[in-house]
């Protein structure tokens, strides 16, 4: 934990840093979609498209509002909005859409990604300068994003358990985090050879091994042989998981779409419906919360274990407000302890379990983003000390290292991609 002397009023540093947030997203511009970063990720990524509108929105709303209509571009028929949008040809990333093999109606993957869409949408919406403008705007993506939640609930809970079941760590967007390490051990390796192209960009240090590539890229040959069909996927997928983070940010998501209809004046059965299975999570969330640990955990559907690794998307429930008050109490505990594990918070893993590696992408490093979202909850819950521990460590490490994708909570340092759409849009958002 590090004590931040930052002060409200606009310092030259924090002007500086503004400024500098602002031409990282016009760089990273595509013509009306933002790319993550160049060379290791230049198309259009699901939740890092949601989360850069943020940015867009303090100081271009038509551009903001830009990037969301282009995402729903590739909203598919059944209503999910894919992971990644292949919107231009680009051998710097593999697996690209030859691998996918899916357009529908542009060229695509097959899964999707934390649908933080929703959220950010009602944020656009009660922040906008230009309400006018925005409204019309949300009531033209309205109905494109109540389809979305659906598909979700149907087609990923189709039993109407109450929690969503993820096909693919990537659909995480955590994508080797140590809790999918054993579930991902009963799936199968891909047979052929293959070059990644990520480990050009990005020391190999920093990124999933090659035993999880292996495994991915049989998920994604699996969606393909069986020809992207939902009822065939669940019945046999070998990788099948409740997500706590994305159950969590789905849950947030799904309030926000419902205020948005009122504010919208756009109700109707399929809104209703949606709060109905909002009721059925509710019910259902106390499975994924481990009485011994205190914790809320995912769980892997096939073999109906919890996964007793503590990582940060266990606190993401106090963001979806599903925690008790008890509850609440020890996940407040939990994430004082857990910020002072480390010099930066908060680290993607705990940095007390073995399976930590604080460089190694999804298995230890801090993400912005997350630190926004589990600030936001604890702050909402009523710790609004923790939140600002989360927040001043966030605003250092900007200061400290930049705009990077991921930070080593030892030391500050910037890891994976640089230049990075969704933590200058934070940083603009949250932090300056
Ligand atoms: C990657 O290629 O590392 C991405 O995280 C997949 O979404």
């Amino acid at each position: 934990m590090t004590n931040s002397n930052w002060t409200a009023s606009t310092s030259p540093q924090q002007q500086n840093l503004r400024a500098l947030a602002e031409k990282t997203l016009i760089n990273n511009d595509l013509g009306g979609y933002t790319v993550p970063t160049h060379g290791l990720y230049p198309f259009q990524w699901n939740w890092d498209s949601a989360i850069t509108a943020l940015g867009w929105m303090q100081f271009d709303e038509q551009r903001a509002w830009q990037e969301l209509e282009i995402l729903f571009s590739g909203q598919w028929p059944d209503g999910m909005v894919p992971h990644i949008l292949f919107h231009k040809d680009s051998d710097s990333y593999f697996p690209g859409p030859v691998v996918w093999g899916a357009d529908k109606p542009i060229k695509s993957t097959s899964i999707s990604q934390p649908p933080v869409v929703g959220s950010v949408m009602k944020i656009m919406l009660e922040q906008a300068k230009d309400p006018h403008f925005a409204r019309e705007k949300a009531t033209t993506l309205f109905n494109k994003l109540v389809d979305y939640h659906l598909w979700w609930y149907q087609q990923r809970d189709p039993e109407e358990t109450g929690l969503v079941v993820t096909y693919h760590p990537w659909e995480s967007g955590m994508d080797n985090s140590p809790a999918w390490d054993d579930a991902l051990q009963a799936v199968p390796c891909v047979t052929w050879s293959y070059e990644r192209r990520d480990t050009k960009h990005v020391d190999s240090a920093q990124r999933p091994h090659k035993s999880e590539y292996d495994r991915f890229l049989y998920l994604v040959d699996f969606f393909k042989q069986h020809q992207f069909d939902s009822k065939r996927i669940f019945a046999q997928c070998p990788y099948k998981m409740n997500d706590i983070g994305i159950i969590a940010i789905l849950h947030r998501a799904s309030k926000d779409l419902l205020i948005m209809s009122e504010m919208l004046q756009m109700q109707d059965e399929r809104t209703e419906y949606i709060a109905k299975r909002m009721e059925v999570t509710q019910q259902a969330i106390s499975a994924l919360w481990c009485e011994k640990d205190h914790y809320f955990y995912s769980r892997n559907v096939l073999t109906n274990q919890l996964v007793a690794v503590k990582t940060s998307a266990g606190l993401l429930s106090l963001y979806a407000g599903f925690a008790s008050a008890t509850q609440k109490t020890s996940l407040n505990k939990t994430s004082i302890e857990w910020l002072q594990a480390s010099q930066f918070s908060l680290a993607s893993t705990h940095p007390s379990a073995s399976c930590y590696e604080p460089q190694r992408y999804w298995r230890g490093p801090i993400w912005l983003h997350i630190n926004w979202m589990i600030a936001l909850g604890l702050e909402e819950s009523g710790y609004q000390d923790t939140a600002k521990s989360i927040q001043n460590d966030s605003r250092e490490l900007i200061k400290l290292a930049g705009f990077y994708e991921y930070f080593n909570p030892e030391t500050g340092a910037g890891c994976g991609g640089k230049d990075f759409s969704w933590t200058a849009a934070i940083a603009m958002h949250w932090l300056l």
